[in-house]
């Protein structure tokens, strides 16, 4: 069962491998390292779509793509889908969130997921999910990757305080990976 992920950030595809157990996940470098395609669409389910419709002509492979970002309550929902342009690094995005939150006494926040796999077929399987939580005062931890160090889950904890599993427990990513996973592999199963 072969499934090319379309991404270039090893965060999510170490993720990504984790959750889908027995499929050989192929990753976008492996697969077809020259094609980029640009994240322009206004909704994360739309470039969601975008990328995996692409990365199945390229690679006439079954292909999944993620779009996700940050959603922040004090931003009126800022970055949201720009979180990958709101600063050029990880390290400068959440030194901007910091500073734009500095005042903020309401710090609620949560991620998104769309998930959309492109079959051969034609056919499509989308899914979604969300992570709650609010935003630290300073970042912590060392796991994971781009503003997990300052989101802290109910527990108390942020996403860089856990493990890959556990993240995976509480994630954005997660739930919408569980939401499409039978379909998935029952679709994987027949190609
Ligand atoms: P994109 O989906 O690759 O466009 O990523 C959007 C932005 O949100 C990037 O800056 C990611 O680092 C960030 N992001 C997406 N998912 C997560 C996550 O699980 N933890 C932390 N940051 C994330």
């Amino acid at each position: 069962m072969k499934l090319l992920f379309a991404t270039t950030n090893a965060g999510k595809l170490a993720e990504l491998r984790e959750l889908l157990p027995g499929v050989e996940v192929i990753s976008a470098a492996e697969a077809v390292p020259h094609l980029e395609v640009e994240e322009d669409r206004d909704t994360f389910e739309a470039n969601a779509e975008k990328k995996a419709r692409s990365y199945l002509q390229a690679s006439g492979l079954p292909s999944l793509a993620d779009d996700s970002g940050l959603c922040v309550e004090a931003l009126g929902g800022r970055p949201g889908v720009q979180s990958a342009r709101y600063a050029p690094s990880d390290a400068e995005r959440i030194t901007r969130l910091l500073a734009e939150l500095q005042r903020a006494n309401n710090r609620k926040a949560h991620f998104t997921c769309a998930l959309c796999v492109a079959f051969p077929s034609g056919e499509l399987l989308t899914g979604h999910g969300e992570c709650h939580g609010e935003i630290a005062l300073a970042p912590r931890g060392a796991h994971g990757f781009g503003y997990d160090p300052v989101f802290v889950v109910p527990s108390g904890k942020t996403l860089a305080e856990l493990t890959r599993a556990e993240k995976a427990q509480l994630s954005h990513r997660g739930a919408a990976m569980r939401a499409i996973a039978p379909q998935l592999l029952a679709r994987l199963g027949r190609s």
